[in-house]
Order: C-alpha cells, then sequence, then structure tokens
C-alpha cells in the first residue's frame, strides 16, 4: 500500500477519536481529504497562558521520574519528567564554569541525558552506551568552555530515544557570556524560551506508538504544545523581545513566521550569536534545531494579537502541506524598555576550506536490509550502515579540521543531522533549496537536509578524545539506526 492510500484509510479513525473532544478543527484546510489524517495539525484555543520554565543558574539535580502533567486543556496525562511537571527546568551558566548535575533515574528504565551543543569530554556528553540504570544515579560535569548560546538536555538511550523525548524528557541549557552581555539583548520577561514540540493523544494520553510507515516518516502529533502548554498565548509589551525557539519534536520541521506577515530578526543559531542579525519572513526549524530572534512588537496596537505559526513548505512531504497556528502573542502592556538592534553582534572566524585535512561524504539517503527490520522497508542509514553500539565508523585526529558532506539527493526523506561533540560551519547546500538560511550563517548542531539536497559542513574537532556519536535528529530515524559512532584520537 501507497503511504497516501495508507493515510486515507486511517484517517477516518482519527476523526472518529477527536469527535468527543471539544478542539475545533482550524478553518483553513483547503485539501479537504487531508483533514483526517493522523498528522493532520488541530489547533486549540489559544487561552491558556504560557508556562515559562524556571531557571536554575549553575549546579542542579535532575530527579528523572514518571509524573502526570497537564498538556491539554482539562486534561492530564502520564508523561516523563526532570521535575515533578512538564519540561526540565531551564539550566543557566557561565563560559567559564563547570556545571554539576547530578541525575537520579526513578524511572523503571534506563535513560541518560546528552547536552546537546554542549562541547563536554566523551564520558559526560550521554553516549548511549553510557546509560544510568533504573534506581540508579549519575553526576555529570560539565566544563562550559564554549560560546553564549541555546543549548539542550534529553536522553539518549538507543531506541528509546524518541519516545523518552516525546513523553516529556527535554529542558533547555542557556549559557551567556561576556561578549553577549554587552549587546544588553531584551532579558527578564522580555527573553521568552520557547521549546516547540507536537503531540498526539490516544483520550487524554499522550501516545507514543509509531507505525512502520511513522518510523518512515517521523512520528507527527495533531497538536503543538509550547514549553508544555498546548495552544498558548504570551502576554508582550509594545517593544522588543528575545525568543529562544528550539525545536524539540521528534520530527516534525516548522517554517516559523508571523501571521501578520511582519519581520523578525535572527541574531543565533545552535552555536550562539550569529555576526550580524538577519531579517527574515520565514525560518525553518528542525528537530534539534535553536534560533535565537527578536521581534519588535511596538507596531501592534494595544489588545492587538499575532500569532507564530508554521508555514506550508513542502507539497510533497505530509507535513509540509498545511500551515497551522503554534501559539499567540497578545500586546498587552504598553511599553518595553528601550532597545536598538544592534549592527554587529559577535565575530565568526570563518574556518578556512583549505585548513581540512580530509572530506568525507555520507549517504543519508539509503535504507538498507529490506529483508530485516521495519516491515521489510528497510531501515534508514548513514553511509550504508545502521547504528552498533561497539564499532567506530570513523577515526578523527583531535585539533584538525574536517569537511563533512551528506547527501540526501536521492532521498524522499528529510533529515535533520547532528553531530555530537563540535560546532560547524555550513559551507554549502546543493540541490533542492540550493541556499544558506539566516541561522546557517552561525555555528551550527544540527542541519537540515530536504529530499534533493546536499550539504557541506567544516569543523574542527575538540581536544576531548573518545567516542562520540552522529545521527539523524529525526528521533524515528535515529532509533531505527540512523546514527555511527565516530572517535576522536
Ligand atoms: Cu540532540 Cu544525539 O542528540
Ligand atoms: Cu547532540
Ligand atoms: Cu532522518
Amino acid at each position: 500500500m501507497k503511504r497516501r492510500e495508507f493515510i486515507k484509510q486511517t484517517g477516518l479513525s482519527a476523526i472518529t477519536a477527536w469527535a468527543g473532544s471539544s478542539l475545533l478543527l482550524s478553518a483553513c484546510h483547503t485539501e479537504e481529504d487531508m483533514m483526517g489524517e493522523a498528522n493532520w495539525i488541530v489547533e486549540g484555543g489559544f487561552t491558556q497562558a504560557l508556562f515559562k520554565p524556571v531557571v536554575v543558574e549553575g549546579n542542579t539535580q535532575l530527579i528523572v521520574q514518571t509524573t502526570t502533567g497537564q498538556l491539554l486543556n482539562g486534561s492530564s496525562s502520564t508523561i516523563l519528567s526532570y521535575r515533578n511537571g512538564v519540561l526540565g527546568n531551564t539550566i543557566k551558566a557561565t563560559r567559564g564554569e563547570t556545571v554539576s548535575v547530578q541525575v537520579q533515574n526513578n524511572l523503571g528504565e534506563e535513560t541518560n541525558i546528552h547536552w546537546h551543543g554542549l562541547i563536554v569530554p566523551e564520558d559526560m556528553d550521554g553516549h548511549p552506551k553510557d546509560l544510568i540504570a533504573a534506581g540508579s544515579s549519575f553526576t555529570y560535569a560539565l566544563p562550559i568552555n564554549q560560546r553564549a548560546g541555546t543549548y539542550w538536555y534529553h536522553p539518549h538511550p538507543h531506541e528509546a530515544t524518541a519516545r523518552q523525548v516525546f513523553m516529556g524528557l527535554a529542558g533547555m541549557f542557556i549559557v551567556t557570556d561576556s561578549e553577549e552581555a554587552a549587546l544588553n539583548l531584551p532579558t527578564g520577561d522580555f527573553e521568552i524560551p520557547l521549546i516547540i514540540q507536537d503531540k498526539r493523544f490516544s483520550g487524554s494520553s499522550l501516545d507514543y506508538s509509531p507505525s512502520q510507515d511513522e518510523i518512515m516518516t517521523g512520528y507527527l502529533g495533531e497538536q503543538i504544545i509550547v514549553n508544555g502548554t498546548y495552544a498558548p498565548y504570551a502576554s508582550v509589551a509594545k517593544g522588543w523581545h528575545r525568543l529562544r525557539l528550539l525545536n524539540g519534536s521528534t520530527a516534525r520541521v516548522y517554517n516559523l513566521a508571523l501571521s501578520n506577515g511582519m519581520p523578525f530578526h535572527v541574531i543565533g543559531a545552535d552555536g550562539g550569536l550569529l555576526a550580524a542579525p538577519e531579517s527574515v519572513n520565514s525560518l525553518m526549524l528542525a528537530p534539534g534545531e535553536r534560533a535565537d530572534v527578536l521581534i519588535d512588537f511596538s507596531g501592534l496596537a494595544l489588545g492587538q494579537s499575532v500569532y507564530l505559526l508554521s508555514k506550508k513548505f513542502s507539497q510533497y512531504n505530509v507535513q509540509g502541506r498545511q500551515q497551522y497556528n503554534i501559539m499567540k502573542f497578545v500586546v498587552e502592556q504598553a511599553t518595553a524598555p528601550a532597545f536598538t538592534l544592534p549592527t554587529n553582534l559577535s565575530t565568526i572566524n570563518i574556518i578556512p576550506t583549505a585548513s581540512a585535512v580530509t572530506t568525507r561524504t555520507f549517504d543519508i539517503a539509503a535504507l538498507v536490509g529490506s529483508m530485516g527490520g521495519n516491515g521489510g522497508m528497510g531501515r534508514h542509514s548513514i553511509g550504508g550502515k545502521t547504528f552498533e553500539m561497539d564499532r567506530i565508523d570513523e577515526t578523527v585526529q583531535a585539533n584538525t579540521t574536517e569537511i563533512w558532506e551528506f547527501d540526501n539527493r536521492m532521498g524522499d526523506e528529510i533529515h535533520p543531522m547532528h553531530i555530537h561533540g563540535v560546532q560547524f560551519q555550513i559551507l554549502e547546500r546543493t540541490g533542492g533549496r540550493g541556499n544558506l538560511i539566516a541561522t546557517e550563517k552561525g555555528w551550527k548542531d544540527t542541519v537540515l537536509l530536504m529530499p534533493g539536497e546536499k550539504v557541506r559542513v567544516i569543523m574542527t574537532f575538540p581536544t576531548y578524545t573518545g567516542v562520540f556519536v552522529f545521527h539523524c535528529h529525526n528521533l524515528e530515524h535515529e532509533d531505527d539506526g540512523m546514527m555511527l559512532n565516530f572517535e576522536i584520537i
């Protein structure tokens, strides 16, 4: 059966499941046959205030547990949590310090934590071989020697990463430094972290149960939650705000824009500030990626509201064919602190391509072992291989520079590729969109490859030696084996 037919046939049951719910279907559907799709976004009322995760500075403790969280209007669900509630606290650290995070695993299963974007020693990186047994604890010591930026943390046990993240385990990790502080960017109430995720429910319970077909496309939820709140609104002022955006979804890509078409200013990416702000009307954000943006709401009248939405981005991909609202900003305060958008933000030292000692090319389009897993469809792979815990796939020298190419030109799936232990620069994208977007002009640890695209990245490996992974951050693909080991020697 072709995927499209499969979706049409299963669509009806999704409609039935929703019939008893008080949620409104969005009125903007034009493709009527799509409405019943299992992953068609259902918008809420945007009446719940946005939750803002608690910020803890420096050393802290995370108690990983199964608890009950309020994710959806009027109902609650069993979730996995780093505290007694939705999502982990935001951990904030200053460049130069070493942060220790004691993790107590009270889940009835193994977990661990990967500090996505942080460059830390091998045994602190949360490689899938380094797990914390049920009932045990482990203290991560994280030396923070990198640029200010929006990083994040989540579990990484092989074949359970997607489910544990989907069920609630994720948090933001913010690094600050003096360079960023000197810019006097909007802060306090005017700095808003937004962790965007899609969730699927069965009744009122969070439901993670991907079918074979959904391991191919990625598991897509019908409801968008931001910081754990379904269809939220945030009260803002007439003036500048800083949004730290994180796509914490397992597979869904967002093409972010504002409903009034107003531009916003991208000031940072995965690895911190860009050299200069770039004004955009829309911005693609793939699973694992972050974007730091400034928005000036002063052109809106008091009482007016504007939606953060996701625009269509592909007529071929199931998740690119819909526009839907994510959250609402309501202008309720007359003034915000004065702020002028700086012309320069930071210095980005461009890594010269001539300094690369080698180029490695990875085909990420092929499915392998069609007789094997995934109901005979084959499994996602990198360079023809799927993950094996003890096999070293690539060996690199500490402190040397390499170019890696990810090739999805023959592919028909979306793959956000992520490399642990390093921040890279993107040299070029050929095929598909054929260019680099605003966030891709800064330091990155995750890069989106749409079908038909090839991307070249350049990076200098750190002095930390040991085994790290690189993988697709579509977490269904990752758990399906789209991950390899590389060793820094
Ligand atoms: Cu955020 Cu190895 O992943
Ligand atoms: Cu990572
Ligand atoms: Cu993938």
